[in-house]
């Protein structure tokens, strides 16, 4: 019941003509050949209206990176949510570990983050994940209890279950080191449990849940096998085109 999705993060990387290239090369493919999966490109805000136009009546999804919560004002560099809306995005990913790590997101933020999606029409993809030492002092479920009961609190029922959760682990961000289907697996499980408790069984059946860090080519059939695994979201592996179709056609 829940379609699978796959979403490439694009981060820092691709000029404007870069960008159009790259997406005129999946647009091809997908409208020759589609799938019945939800695909979605997460461009740097300087492609996204062109991206967005790019990408008019193909399926494929845009979103912004990030924002900011607040309708408007005087936040030099930020985003707002109707602005995202404006250039053509209907997702945005919040709370990734480079912002919370590099740019002092926090949980309580990004939880304000994904209220204000909804309330202009978008859909927050929100990342969480626990870093290496966490995982290794058993903190593990804690943190991503934490984390994840602060994205989903502002939201009602129906929200959840059309918002998109990553599970990211910051060990695997980057790094090559993927976590075995197994690991996601288990995490994942336990996330859709949490949401079965905060926002029930029916919501918790039917949010995607993706799984994120060094997804590649040749690791995507494995984690697309696990019950709990819907979709993936996709860093290094997304910028070419031939490496995200693959991960898109997954089998
Ligand atoms: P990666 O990035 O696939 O390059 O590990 C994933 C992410 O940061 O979303």
């Amino acid at each position: 019941m829940r379609k699978p999705f796959l979403a490439g993060n694009w981060k820092m990387y691709k000029t404007l003509a870069e960008a159009k290239a790259l997406v005129a090369e999946l647009r091809a493919s997908l409208d020759k050949d589609p799938v019945s999966r939800e695909v979605l490109v997460a461009p740097p805000f300087t492609a996204l209206a062109s991206v967005a136009e790019a990408l008019r009546g193909s399926g494929i999804h845009v979103a912004g990176q990030t924002m900011h919560s607040e309708k408007e004002g005087a936040f030099t560099g930020e985003i707002a949510p109707a602005q995202l809306k404006d250039a053509g995005a209907s997702h945005v990913l919040l709370g990734h570990s480079e912002r919370r790590q590099l740019f002092g997101e926090t949980d309580e933020g990004v939880g304000k983050k994904a209220r204000a999606a909804f309330d202009n029409g978008l859909v927050p993809i929100t990342c969480i994940g626990e870093t290496l030492a966490e995982r290794e002092s058993d903190q593990m479920f804690a943190v991503l209890e934490r984390q994840l009961e602060r994205a989903l609190r502002q939201l009602s029922p129906e929200e959840a279950a059309i918002a998109v959760v990553a599970y990211e682990p910051v060990w695997a961000i980057g790094t090559g080191k993927v976590a075995t289907p197994a690991q996601a697996q288990e995490v994942h499980a336990f996330i859709r449990k949490q949401v079965a408790k905060s926002h029930g069984e029916g919501v918790a059946a039917a949010q995607r849940i993706l799984y994120g860090g060094s997804v590649k080519p040749d690791n995507i059939d494995g984690l697309m096998s696990e019950s709990d695994i819907d979709g993936a979201l996709v860093g290094g592996a997304c910028l070419k085109a031939e490496s995200f179709l693959r991960i898109v056609r997954f089998n």
